[in-house]
């Protein structure tokens, strides 16, 4: 009998956005979304069944509030049956402080160790499923490289999918901005979001970026993928702006950084960016011009720091 897992995955930053539910209690999603998986930024998380009166969370050693982590666990006892309490320790290698999301390598790192502990077959469809329950962008982290999570209705067909495994070259340069700004929740953010008027014409738009993303990561077209990904983002936060009642993740770092690589692309250089619930830019470039890039970006923003990233693997056992 397994006795104690650990498993181990990465951050995706997606380049076609998921912002908004369709059924919230199982974050389904109201439109699909296209996601490059990080070879730097990762969780490693492992399970132990425990005698204690409640599940429980140590996050980088310290003991944490656990109330997410037991919700998702009592999900697994919906779907799998029941078993005992969990002592789930963790190890976040995510700038969090920073407000780098660390909601999709968490919950796809706890989904590994949870179905090896459990002893359930690994299906890779199956282990989105079940990490899409804990945090809707974790479905997309099981895999490495590209994946594409396909929205569907119900929790059946809502899971992602590896789309694409050859190195296409891209890079992405995050600069990591931190705030005092307080961070709005991405599932109140996307609630509020689907209150704007343009919202339903952002869904649509964005089934078509989709369309045009897929074919320009076939085609390993950097400056296509990197000027849809922008217009998707940006599509995203200005629903933010556009709804009941509005509110911008944008600081105005993020649009000095944003004015700078919009500068860069209009000199001749691949730079586009994307941007998710909080002020961090991810710049969008290939292999070849990230030096450049970078050196101008740590010239410029010298109160900043930035790293570069690359495609990176799939949930692992280790
Ligand atoms: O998985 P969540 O609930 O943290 O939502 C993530 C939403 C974005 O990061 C903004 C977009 C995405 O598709 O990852």
């Amino acid at each position: 009998m397994t006795t104690i897992a650990t498993a181990k995955a990465h951050t995706n930053i997606a380049l076609i956005k998921y912002w908004g539910k369709k059924v919230p209690a199982l974050n389904i999603p109201t439109t699909s979304s296209l996601s490059m998986t990080l070879d730097k930024f990762y969780t490693t998380t492992s399970a132990e069944f425990s005698d204690e009166a409640s599940d429980t969370l140590i996050l980088n050693a310290t003991n944490t509030d656990s109330t997410r982590v037991s919700k998702f666990l009592d999900s697994l006892r919906d779907y799998y049956g029941d078993f005992p309490k969990v002592r789930v320790r963790s190890e976040n290698h995510v700038p969090t402080a920073a407000g780098l999301a660390s909601s999709a390598s968490s919950f796809s790192a706890l989904t590994g160790a949870m179905f090896q502990l459990l002893e359930l077959p690994k299906d890779e469809r199956e282990m989105s499923r079940a990490a899409r329950r804990g945090s809707g962008s974790a479905s997309r982290s099981i895999f490495g490289n590209f994946a594409l999570w396909n929205m569907g209705n119900d929790d059946k067909s809502s899971y992602a999918e590896s789309f694409y495994d050859e190195d296409i070259n891209l890079s992405m340069i995050v600069a990591e901005i931190s705030s005092s700004q307080k961070k709005m929740s991405s599932t109140l953010g996307m609630q509020l979001a689907q209150t704007a008027p343009t919202y339903s014409a952002w869904v649509e738009k964005s089934a078509q970026q989709l369309e045009e993303m897929k074919q320009a990561i076939i085609t390993h077209d950097i400056e296509k993928i990197g000027l849809i990904a922008q217009d998707n983002a940006l599509g995203m936060h200005e629903q933010n702006r556009q709804c009941t009642q509005p509110f911008d993740y944008f600081t105005e770092q993020t649009r000095a950084v944003i004015d700078f690589t919009e500068r860069c692309y209009r000199s001749g250089l691949l730079a586009f960016v994307t941007i998710d619930a909080g002020p961090n830019v991810k710049i969008i470039t290939d292999k070849t011009t990230e030096k450049e890039l970078l050196a101008k970006f740590r010239r410029e923003f010298p109160e900043i720091s930035f790293e570069v990233a690359h495609a990176g693997g799939g949930l692992k056992y280790v």
